[in-house]
């Protein structure tokens, strides 16, 4: 059984597993991650197996602080700036690679650019620390189900193929990380995540632009839409359940619902609800709804992204 409560003890043990190669699912603030050393090119490949995930989705490098990060990629002064802010925390920044930096050229898909991370928390960090290994970790989920933000979540989505999966509790944040890129002044944002657009924005003194595409191929592939699908469908903006659908709400109004419903939060605070999404999707699908109704949500602050995960869940798709 490899889900344990995160202690001294597991934690060091979970370490060596990553460092002999073995696969640790951990939590951080956003969500829990599947980690691999990031060095090591067939742990990296296993990640890909055990998500059955398509092999073109570049992954993020978790390490300690800002300086085990200057020694992977290459940081333009503007890079540092946002780093030295929202680090650590839920922040991803994708960088131009440097080439000594051992990393497995499979975390990056090929890409000349990897994705960058130091988690805040305490968990992620012991045994980023302990293990001395950067770690390659996605989200800890199989292929197009949503993120995982507790460790039962994990267990229910990988079952034992992670030597461990370390318990820390529910995720604080609930949404995966904000990933940016940079050209020359720009910042792109490449996903929209649990660092609201605005707060980057005043620290970056530029507005986050859309990344160009490159022809069909979006540059970040966490773009694709149905990244993140439950088994139901969803209906969005919805302000009431009709007949057979399940209801997620959102803020005081909750509508009268007769079916299974959940409210993201009954305040209507948009960092509740981040916390509350996927936990919530879960809760709902698993009632085998075919279809789960979703309130309004305000596409501010927060709310950009978890619109931005309704809509991928919302999207058509085969299977
Ligand atoms: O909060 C998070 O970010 C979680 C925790 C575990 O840290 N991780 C996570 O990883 O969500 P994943 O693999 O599910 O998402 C990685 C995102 C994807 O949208 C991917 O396309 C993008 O980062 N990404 C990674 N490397 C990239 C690169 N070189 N260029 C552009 N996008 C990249
Ligand atoms: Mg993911």
């Amino acid at each position: 059984m490899p889900l344990v409560k995160a202690t001294e003890e597991t934690i060091l043990a979970a370490a060596d597993a990553l460092a002999r190669g073995d696969l640790v699912a951990f939590p951080t603030e956003t969500v829990y991650g599947l980690g691999a050393d990031a060095r090591n090119g067939k742990a990296v490949a296993r990640i890909f197996e055990v998500k059955g995930r398509p092999q073109f989705n570049p992954l993020i490098v978790h390490v300690a602080d800002l300086k085990a990060a200057r020694d992977v990629a290459e940081f333009p002064p503007l890079a540092i700036k946002l780093a030295q802010k929202f680090w650590p925390g839920a922040l991803t920044l994708v960088l131009t690679r440097n080439e000594r930096s051992g990393i497995s050229d499979l975390v990056s898909a090929g890409l000349d650019t990897i994705a960058l991370r130091v988690p805040a928390h305490p968990v992620a960090q012991q045994l980023l620390k302990s293990s001395g290994v950067p770690i390659a970790a996605p989200s800890a989920n199989r292929s197009g189900h949503v993120s995982p933000t507790r460790a039962q979540h994990v267990f229910n989505d990988l079952m034992d193929r992670p030597a461990f999966i370390l318990d820390g509790g529910p995720t604080e944040v609930g949404l995966e990380s904000t990933v940016v890129g940079f050209d020359s002044n720009q910042v792109y944002l490449l996903r929209s995540g649990g660092i609201p657009r605005a707060q980057i924005e005043e620290v970056a003194g530029v507005g986050l632009i859309e990344p160009p595409k490159e022809g069909e191929r979006p540059v970040s592939p966490g773009q694709l839409l149905s990244h993140y699908a439950p088994h139901a469908g969803l209906r969005l903006d919805a302000k009431d359940a009709r007949s057979g659908e399940a209801y997620l709400g959102f803020g005081p109004q909750m509508p009268a619902i007769s079916g299974i419903n959940k409210n993201l939060s009954a305040a209507g605070d948009l960092t509740e609800a981040a916390a509350n999404l996927f936990a919530a999707l879960r809760e709902l699908d698993a009632a085998g709804p075919d279809m789960i109704a979703v309130a309004p949500i305000p596409n501010e602050g927060l709310g950009e992204a978890i619109n931005d995960r309704l809509k991928r869940a919302a999207a058509p798709r085969d299977g």
